[in-house]
């Protein structure tokens, strides 16, 4: 698929924590999305005012600036740690101000960085939530495991897991932008009875 136009890619980072692993391997997908052409926009959920949602309250804090710079992506990443065998709650609050105008039809890379070994029922419940707002979850998806040992001074150790974020960053830019499902003429013809 060729770029174009410079794809705009939007990150949300699900950990608040200082020296966030979930936060440099973003950093990492975006810097090889930015290789790839792309303007990039990392969201640190830590720095928004978000409370937990609140139907009523849709507009609370920053929720609006959050909205806006999520409707600015062509495609967008979820990053995000494991917590108890899913994914984090501030991720969970910064989807749910969400919905479809800035998902629907929106692609989206999956993310997910765990202590123990096993990250993948993350990613599964990330594209689930995908899923239900109607995005374009790509197939490549990054986890990984075991963080305290995946990382050295900021970088990825395994350089195999590094290549991986870097095309997932690729693939965000490649595929950023597609619209609506490619036209078929075989699907939906009506055999006419002679
Ligand atoms: C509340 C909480 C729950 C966690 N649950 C899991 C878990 O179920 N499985 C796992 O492998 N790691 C779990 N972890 C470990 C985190 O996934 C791990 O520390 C990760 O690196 C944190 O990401 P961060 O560095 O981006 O903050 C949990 C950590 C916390 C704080």
């Amino acid at each position: 698929m060729d770029v174009t136009d410079s794809e705009h890619i939007v990150a949300l980072c699900g950990s608040q924590r200082e020296g966030s692993y979930t936060r440099q391997a973003l950093e990492r997908t975006l810097s090889a999305a930015a290789s790839s052409g792309a303007t990039t926009d990392l969201v640190d959920l830590a720095a928004l005012d978000l409370p937990v949602f609140d139907p009523d309250r849709p507009d609370a804090g920053d929720a609006t600036e959050l909205r806006r710079r999520v409707r600015e992506a062509d495609a967008i990443v979820l990053g995000t740690p494991m917590y108890h065998g899913s994914y984090s709650s501030v991720l969970k609050t910064a989807l749910d101000y969400c919905g479809f105008d800035e998902f629907e039809g929106t692609v989206v890379g999956l993310l997910v960085v765990s202590g123990g070994g096993f990250p993948t029922p993350a990613l599964e419940h990330l594209r689930s939530v995908s899923r239900a707002l109607d995005a374009w979850v790509l197939p490549r998806q990054v986890a990984i495991p075991t963080a305290h040992d995946a990382f050295e001074d900021g970088c990825l150790t395994d350089e195999a897991l590094a290549e991986r974020v870097d095309a997932l960053g690729a693939d965000l830019v490649a595929y950023a932008g597609v619209e609506s499902y490619p036209e078929t003429t075989t699907a939906c013809a009506v055999p006419t009875a002679d």
